[in-house]
């Protein structure tokens, strides 16, 4: 039995990148050659992935999907209600998800859908995890985006014509975009403090050359690999203690969150008005990747997703909230590699086969029906 995969042409605005790569179906059509890959014209074209190149490895690609029954139907973002999928009334639909509702909305026939987001967070699953392939990325590109906006150097710079300091850094919040947001940092010669409400973070934080914000009486034990939330009064004393270190930043990044809860503010409309002119906030949580969890509001109340907005003092607010788009050649083989490892445990004997306890987790839809 050959088991049908289609991967689509992303239809979201500004979404660039592409389900499965070239060199990911080579790779899966050499480790699972009971699957057929069937490509729409002009999926892969934005993350520079010509249709010959797909041709090249083995995939069909066709003018239009429309009459395609796939058996299994990748995407990045979902589709929207309107779009006819190429997906066999009992085929299983894979997406970053847009929460409960978008469920609903392909909880049709005997379909399934799996929600990418619903991963658990074990050391099994890091291979497929997309979150944290992305957000990887989007640590990278939030500091380069931030770098755009800032009127001086990163580096400490001795030059004829006088010198520069190094740009100070503060990262908030080190998880996986976190932690490459200080790593970027450090390249780029700037001098970088980070927090984290969880301690053990601290060794990883001087591991890459950057200094820890040693503020121990707000730490919180972790659950699964996340931070608990802070009660009211924890949360506005550290929102007092942040703003002092806030006040000497040229950039500050900020990644915390708490998945399934509004992101923590910690960037207060206070702390902003009291930074250096000039300096830029990226704010990562200002929409995006928590709107996929059903869940807005970034770390400071003054970002606007998908804007880049100035306070009066003079502050750049960057609420870019796909930054991995940016970077669409890459973050599509990143997201194809955890595509190719996700098919290894969907896939048996050229069927789909839900019994892994990670697939489990992310089906959201089974056989038509919300679980
Ligand atoms: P993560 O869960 O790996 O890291 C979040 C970190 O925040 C954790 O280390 C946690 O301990 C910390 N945290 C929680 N509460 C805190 C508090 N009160 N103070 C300080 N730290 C706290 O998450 P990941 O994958 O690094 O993603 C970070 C954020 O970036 C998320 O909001 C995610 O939605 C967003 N994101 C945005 C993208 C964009 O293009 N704008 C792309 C990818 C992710």
């Amino acid at each position: 039995m050959t088991l049908q995969i289609a991967v689509m042409n992303e239809t979201a605005a500004a979404e660039r990148r592409v389900a499965l790569t070239p060199d990911a179906i080579a790779r899966l059509l050499k480790k699972q050659p009971e699957v057929a890959v069937q490509v729409e014209s002009g999926a892969g074209a934005k993350a520079g992935f010509p249709d010959a190149m797909y041709e090249a490895v083995g995939a069909k690609v066709v003018k239009a999907l429309g009459k395609v029954k796939a058996d299994v139907l990748l995407r990045v973002t979902p589709p929207s209600a309107k779009e006819v999928l190429p997906l066999a009334d009992n085929g299983t639909l894979v997406m970053l998800s847009a929460g409960a509702d978008s469920w609903k909305t392909f909880a049709k026939g005997k379909r399934n859908v799996l929600a990418l987001e619903k991963l658990p967070r074990t050391s099994r699953a890091q291979a497929l995890d997309v979150l944290s392939s992305q957000a990887n990325l989007a640590g990278y590109a939030a500091v380069l985006a931030a770098t755009q906006h800032l009127p001086r150097l990163m580096p400490m710079m001795t030059t004829a014509a006088g010198s520069a300091k190094p740009a100070q850094v503060l990262v908030l919040g080190v998880g996986v975009a976190g932690l490459q947001a200080i790593a970027t940092a450090k390249r780029l010669g700037a001098q970088v403090q980070a927090f984290d409400v969880r301690p053990e973070v601290a060794e990883q934080i001087r591991s890459l050359g950057a200094k820890p914000v040693e503020l121990p009486m707000f730490s919180v034990q972790a659950e699964g690999g996340y931070a608990k939330a802070l009660d009211a009064k924890a949360q506005k004393q550290l929102q007092e203690e942040l703003a002092k270190v806030i006040a000497g930043m040229d950039i500050v990044v900020s990644t915390a969150q708490i998945p399934g809860k509004p992101a923590p503010v910690l960037i207060t409309k206070e702390a902003v008005a009291a930074m250096k002119p000039a300096s830029v906030i990226a704010d990562l949580g200002a929409g995006g990747y928590n709107k996929a969890n059903g869940v807005k509001g970034g770390n400071c109340p003054l970002t606007v997703a998908d804007k880049v907005t100035a306070t009066a003092n003079g502050i750049t607010l960057l609420g870019e909230t796909n930054y991995p788009s940016q970077l669409a050649g890459d973050a599509s083989r990143f997201w194809a590699a955890n595509m190719v490892n996700l098919l290894a445990l969907l896939v048996k004997d050229g069927a789909a086969d839900f019994s892994d306890e990670l697939v489990a987790a992310m089906r959201v839809v089974k056989e038509g029906k919300l679980v």
